[in-house]
């Protein structure tokens, strides 16, 4: 069992990903359907990316609506790493935090690791990366977060209260667990090596500030984890309650096999990318069709490996009906794929063109969810 060939880092994501081994391999819990059915009384119905399976395991995710229901305070906390154009993948995590932020009325911490992407990236400036950064900030706040319970923060600017929190993490991390947990090596810069207490200090910074308890729950892509390790580890250390997490599956690039990705940029749509650009890569996407339409009415499409339908599925499509008549017609020959490639098209180009009306108006009220020293 399993998939040797897959890699799942922070950094790295390649291969075909088996999401059950990774579970085992990151021992982490499977998100069951009673854990969702608990949410789902608490948000009075499922998001779109639980039902279809993109948020797919947890870390004690039931604890913290336990600490909900009994009246702990609970926070979110995700955040963004400025390496270049914000693309569909990244927004996953931030479309369900929403989803959470809005059900259960709670703070949002946002952390956007403008110090990590120049450590990290040998060719970023410190230039580049605020260009960057000032550019997602409107892609994070066009997502719609509550701006009175919302408070978004760089390393670079907010350096003082988490450099605070973050010497306290470090003190308990010695460099041989981060280099178990990273893969850091002799040759890795010293900046490297202490970033990750700059990304666990958000777990607790709350807590910091306000001099209060609380329980964070952190919703992120799966590659995230070994963070949450670390902050696990010294939480209690630290008296600090350990942060739960409820993770997501990457989506894949438009082409054949392997996640989104911005250094693929035909096989990744970007919320910059304008309509026509979208649609000229959604029509170049991989899908499960046959050579040729003959082919295609005569054996049937097959849509467990087609990228067009599991767009759909996956993000896109809210009808349930539908989707399954989708799957089944193709399997039955009665679709061709230039049909499911416009409709994914369309739905795409909405959305963009509804992202970029929210982005423009961000600009308005970015100082608005902006922490400052
Ligand atoms: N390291 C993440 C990235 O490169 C950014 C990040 C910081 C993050 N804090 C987080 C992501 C918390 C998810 C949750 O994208």
């Amino acid at each position: 069992m399993g998939n040797s060939e897959s890699v799942v880092t922070p950094w790295e994501v390649r291969g075909e990903v088996d999401y059950r081994e990774l579970i085992e391999r990151f021992g982490v819990e499977p998100l069951t359907e009673r854990i969702v059915n608990r949410l789902k009384v608490h948000a009075g119905g499922l998001h779109l990316l639980l039902r279809r399976g993109m948020f797919f395991a947890h870390r004690e995710f039931d604890e913290w609506m336990d600490s909900y229901e009994r009246g702990v305070k609970v926070i979110l906390y995700t955040g963004r790493g400025p390496s270049g154009n914000t693309h569909l993948g990244h927004l996953i995590p931030w479309l369900f935090t929403k989803y959470l932020q809005d059900t259960f009325k709670c703070e949002l911490y946002f952390q956007v690791t403008d110090d990590e992407k120049f450590l990290f990236n040998p060719e970023l400036t410190t230039e580049q990366v605020a260009e960057f950064t000032k550019e997602n900030l409107l892609d994070i706040i066009a997502v719609g977060f509550d701006p009175e319970r919302t408070k978004i923060f760089t390393n670079l600017s907010y350096s003082k209260p988490l450099y605070n929190m973050a010497v306290r993490v470090a003190k308990h991390v010695t460099f041989s667990t981060a280099k178990a947990t990273f893969g850091f090596s002799e040759s890795s810069n010293i900046g490297m090596i202490f970033f990750p207490a700059m990304q666990a200090a958000p777990c607790f910074i709350h807590q910091y500030l306000k001099s209060e308890d609380a329980h964070v729950l952190i919703p992120c892509a799966i590659d995230q984890e070994p963070y949450w390790r670390i902050s696990r580890d010294v939480a209690p250390k630290m008296g600090y309650r350990k942060p739960a997490g409820i993770y997501s599956k990457f989506i894949p690039g438009l082409g054949s096999g392997g996640k989104m990705s911005a250094s693929l940029p035909d096989t990744a749509i970007f919320l910059s990318d304008t309509t026509k650009e979208a649609t000229r890569k959604v029509k170049n996407a991989f899908t499960g069709g046959q050579p040729t339409i003959r082919e295609q009415k005569e054996k049937g499409g097959n849509p467990d490996v087609c990228v067009v339908y599991s767009y759909l599925y996956s993000l896109f499509d809210e009808d349930d009906k539908a989707v399954s008549e989708t799957y089944e017609s193709c399997k039955g020959g009665g679709l061709v794929c230039g049909d499911c490639k416009e409709r994914l098209a369309e739905k795409v180009g909405k959305f963009l063109e509804e992202h970029r009306r929210r982005r423009e108006a961000a600009r308005e009220t970015v100082n608005k969810y902006l922490l400052r020293e």
